[in-house]
Parts: C-alpha cells; sequence; structure tokens
C-alpha cells in the first residue's frame, strides 16, 4: 500500500497534509526517513513513526460528530453540504453516516466505514436505542407520557413503546426511541397534537455526545467507546 494512503487512512491528515509531512522528513519507516508519497508500506509488518508516533494501520475509522442545523446525512449531494463534507483526512475511506438525522437536527451523528458496525447499530433486532433532546411548540401534556410508553400508531403501524421526560420548562423534553421510522420524532409529538422546533440527537445506545464537541466537530472513538456496540 502506499505510504500516503497509509497515512491518510490512518487519519494522519489529508493526503495533502500527508505529503507534507513527508517532504519536511517527519516520516519514518522502519527508522528510515521516507519522502515518497509513493513508497510502498505492508500495513502490520512495517513501523510507520510520524512525528516520534507509531502509527498502527486502521482498516475501520469510527467518529462521532456532533452534527450542526443545515447539513443534510448522505454521503455527497450536488448543491448541498452534507455530513461526510464534514469530515477531513479519511478521503480514501468510503465513509458514510449510521442512519439519519434530519437536516434540520443537530447532534450526535456516528461516521464509519465498517458495514457490519453500521448493521449492529441500525438493525432493529439490536435494539440500539437512540436519546434525543426536544423543544416543542407546546407545553407536553403528562398523558403524553403514557402514549408514548404505550406505543405511538403511525401510518406504518404500532411504534416500539418510547420513554418521554416532560423537563423544566415543560415545552422541554427527553425522548428515547427504539426503531427508526422516517421523521420518527417529529412525528410521534405530531400525533398528541404538538410539534417539534427544536431536536437533538443525545446518545446513541450508551453512547453520548461529547459536550466538549463543538457543533460541526467530530473525533474519532475511543476503544471503550466502540465496546459499548459489541454483542
Ligand atoms: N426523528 C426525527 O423526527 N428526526 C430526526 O432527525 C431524528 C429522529
Amino acid at each position: 500500500m502506499r505510504l500516503d494512503k497509509f497515512l491518510a487512512n490512518a487519519g494522519v491528515g489529508s493526503r495533502k497534509q500527508v505529503k507534507v509531512l513527508l517532504k519536511k522528513g517527519k516520516v519514518l519507516v522502519n527508522n528510515e526517513t521516507v519522502k515518497s508519497p509513493k513508497h510502498k508500506v505492508r500495513p502490520h509488518q512495517d513501523c510507520v513513526v510520524v512525528n516520534g508516533e507509531v502509527i498502527e494501520y486502521e482498516p475501520f475509522v469510527y467518529l462521532m460528530l456532533n452534527k450542526p442545523a443545515g447539513i443534510i446525512s448522505a454521503t455527497e449531494d450536488e448543491s448541498q453540504m452534507t455530513t461526510i463534507d464534514m469530515i477531513d483526512g479519511y478521503d480514501h475511506l468510503n465513509l458514510f453516516p449510521v442512519g439519519r438525522l434530519d437536516k434540520d437536527t443537530e447532534g450526535l451523528i456516528l461516521i464509519t466505514n465498517d458495514g457490519a458496525f453500521n448493521h449492529r447499530v441500525m438493525s432493529p433486532n439490536h435494539h440500539v436505542p437512540k436519546q434525543y433532546y426536544v423543544e416543542l411548540a407546546h407545553s407536553v401534556e403528562p398523558s403524553a407520557v403514557e402514549q408514548f410508553a404505550v406505543g405511538i400508531e403511525l401510518k406504518e403501524g404500532l411504534l416500539k413503546p418510547a420513554e418521554l421526560e416532560i423537563l423544566e420548562p415543560d415545552n422541554c423534553a427527553r425522548v428515547t426511541i427504539h426503531e427508526g421510522k422516517y421523521h420518527q420524532v417529529k412525528r410521534m409529538f405530531h400525533a398528541v397534537d404538538n410539534e417539534v422546533v427544536y431536536l437533538k440527537r443525545e446518545a446513541i445506545g450508551s453512547l453520548e455526545l461529547d459536550p466538549t464537541l463543538a457543533k460541526g466537530d467530530y473525533r474519532k472513538l475511543s476503544a471503550e467507546e466502540l465496546a459499548l456496540f459489541e454483542d
């Protein structure tokens, strides 16, 4: 594998940034300075060091992005900015978002190139809950808590029970759902005569959005965070 591709895939930087590092002599392969991006390395066999740090070969990438409003959950689009456009430095990895958030929804979205991981998080059989913070046009009626718990009826049929917690002030709520139908949270509140005016995903399973990530920022999941999704 080409050295520049290896380094870009490992998240060291974009191919352009990697070329600069190589030119500056910051990259060692088996203790020799290598400046050519075309130099071939054998992942798991050759020892690649950048600025004194050993770079592990990582075929899969797992990122959490704090999605801002106004960005679509797609890999590419002719006219609109996508979640993948927000990610630098993994250009050759065919990243995609795990599931979707609406264009106006903010918060936690996972980005990966691992199809099996995507399946584990999204498949209804794995029952990974998704938690949202919601602001509504009207106060949330206490009766909605019971209706969500029993299961809201949408045109596709009866939804799985969802947990609804009314917050202070009472036009704010936290809701946890166990499936991912189109516009699900908005339609659930619509079914109880309310309207979502702001929606933010706070958690997927037990993985919470890192509160230090500003809107539009992303970071790799730690090994412990990744392990939260193991069967
Ligand atoms: N439910 C919605 O209505 N929108 C989202 O973006 C996510 C869940």
